[in-house]
């Protein structure tokens, strides 16, 4: 018994943790999270009239970072016109009304894309509006349904 607590925690110096480490609180763990939403599927339109917004229910103690991501598997259908250069402006939080990145969200016929928007500090609950750029010329839009597995989430942890 003494030997074995011994070797536990000469493991757990040699891993830099302290037996005092929450093992299941490990940064290892990665949470993905979808919008909250009344109803799924989410239908996501972008225009220049129309700015939706998508936020994010962060469980208590999680360990971050919260990254924004957007990800389809191949052949997703999105549906695209013109200049669909979107901008992800932070609602609330410590920067509200920040620009916090721009995305084209896009699917690829072969292969599925995965594209991190930004990461954040976690907080309770994170909001963010989708605008369409007005800096490129001929403004358009993009649409597309949120389902499992395909749209905007958030990843919680730094092993997404
Ligand atoms: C999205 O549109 C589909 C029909 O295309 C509908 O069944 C669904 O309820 C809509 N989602 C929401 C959240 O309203």
């Amino acid at each position: 018994m003494y030997s074995s607590t011994l070797s536990l925690t000469a493991f757990l110096a040699a891993a830099g943790l302290s037996a005092a480490t929450p093992i299941v609180n490990s940064r290892a763990v990665c949470l993905e999270q979808a919008p909250a939403s009344i109803g799924f599927p989410i239908n996501f339109s972008i225009t220049p009239t129309n700015s939706p917004l998508v936020s994010f229910n962060v469980p208590p103690n999680s360990v971050g970072p919260c990254s924004l991501v957007a990800k389809f598997p191949a052949g997703y259908p999105i549906t695209s016109s013109g200049s669909n250069l979107v901008n992800v402006i932070a609602v609330g939080g410590p920067a509200p009304g920040a620009l916090v990145g721009s995305v084209r969200f896009a699917s690829s016929p072969d292969q599925r894309t995965f594209t991190t928007i930004n990461s954040f500090a976690c907080r309770p609950y994170m909001e963010f509006r989708l605008e369409i750029s007005r800096d490129q010329a001929n403004p358009g839009s993009v649409a597309f349904q949120e389902v499992q597995g395909a749209g905007l989430f958030l990843d919680i942890g730094d092993n997404c």
